[in-house]
């Protein structure tokens, strides 16, 4: 076994938190089936108690622990994408806290593709749940450093696993209806779930245009993309059209961190974070730009929208949707 993957295997046990890598961003990790260390991820993320946590398995025997009954379909998607980004939510089984899905009776579960994690939980011997290791709303984090730079060390056993090769989080897609939906665009798409289930599947939908806010209510919420504001740096962020920054930069008041996928002339004291122009390279490095922007004393973030489009249309709107939440006011 992997020396880190031991040590973080009795720092779960002793009953410590352990941050681990996967191929989306950062997990903060306890035992599933312990309510007391279930807690203290809620406690230490500050997160609100009806937001449900992502159940992380090593295989599908695990996930059968996981869940009420593993269904064919839920069998088909996994052969065919886990271990990797898509968490598959269905009826709980009775063995998992009813903290853990904020009191919903369906649970997330998904299985990560990273080694020293897959390594991790299958030495662990039991599910981890894994919410991004950052405080509540905002930033999650792609590299080890970003994890420590919030938890301390007492708190947090940081396994490190390098940068995260995705960059945003993974797609969950619900099996508890019909037809399935995407509660959270990702990096499978709404697309590829339907071709390999051969059936319609509804995709995610910003339910915010309502313009009700779910905020308020204590209802469970059904995906905490339901909050507005999240994946959000404390700077004030906003985004804009790449025409539109010139004028920004004309009008700002002190610093300007601009963040964009084609190289823009912004000037000193104003800075431009260039991210690459294909969705996958954008998506892997988006939360690392907004994290360096935002401990670069700026005094606005300027995120230049997106482009949209083929190839990886649904990519883009994956972080369409995560832009539009680190810019909401
Ligand atoms: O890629 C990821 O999913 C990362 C890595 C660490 O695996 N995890 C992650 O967890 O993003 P978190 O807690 O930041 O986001 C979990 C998302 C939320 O949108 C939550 O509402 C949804 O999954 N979710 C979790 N359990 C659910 C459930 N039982 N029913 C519906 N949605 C659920
Ligand atoms: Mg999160």
């Amino acid at each position: 076994m992997h020396a880190h993957v031991a040590e973080a295997v009795s720092a779960l046990q002793s009953g410590r938190l352990v941050a681990f890598p996967t191929e989306t961003v950062y997990g903060l990790g306890a035992d599933a089936f312990d309510a007391a260390a279930v807690q203290r991820v809620f406690d230490l993320k500050g997160r609100p108690a009806r937001n449900p946590l992502i159940v992380h398995v090593c295989d599908v025997a695990m996930a059968r622990d996981v869940v009420r009954d593993w269904t064919p379909e839920a069998d088909a998607l996994a052969k065919a994408l886990w271990p990797g980004p898509l968490s598959i939510v269905l009826p709980k089984a009775g063995r998992v806290p009813d903290l853990v899905t904020g009191g919903s009776p369906n649970v997330a579960v998904r299985c990560p593709d990273h080694a020293l994690t897959l390594e991790l939980i299958r030495a662990f011997g039991k599910p981890l749940v894994g919410p991004s290791a950052n405080p509540s709303g905002s930033i999650s984090p792609t590299t080890a450093d970003h994890v420590r730079g919030v938890f301390g060390d007492r708190e947090v056993y940081v396994l490190d696993g390098g940068a995260c090769r995705g960059g945003i989080e993974s797609t969950v897609l619900t099996l508890a209806e019909d037809p399935p939906r995407v509660l959270r665009p990702g990096l499978v798409s709404a697309e590829q779930i339907s071709s390999i289930l051969q059936r319609p599947v509804a995709d995610f939908v910003a339910r915010n245009s309502t313009g009700s806010n779910p905020a308020s209510t204590t209802a469970p919420l059904e995906s905490p993309g339901l909050l507005e504001r999240h994946y959000a740096p404390r700077t004030r962020a906003v985004m804009a059209r790449a025409d539109e920054v010139e004028g920004l930069v004309r009008r700002a008041v002190g610093r300007m961190v601009v963040i964009s996928h084609a190289p823009l002339k912004v000037g000193p004291p104003h800075e431009c974070i260039t991210l690459p122009a294909d969705a996958p390279g954008y998506a892997a490095s988006l939360y690392a730009a907004l994290q360096r922007a935002d401990t670069a004393g700026a005094g606005v973030i300027v995120v230049v929208k997106p482009p949209m489009g083929d190839p990886h249309k649904a990519l883009w709107a994956a972080i369409l949707d995560r832009v539009q939440r680190a810019t909401a006011q």
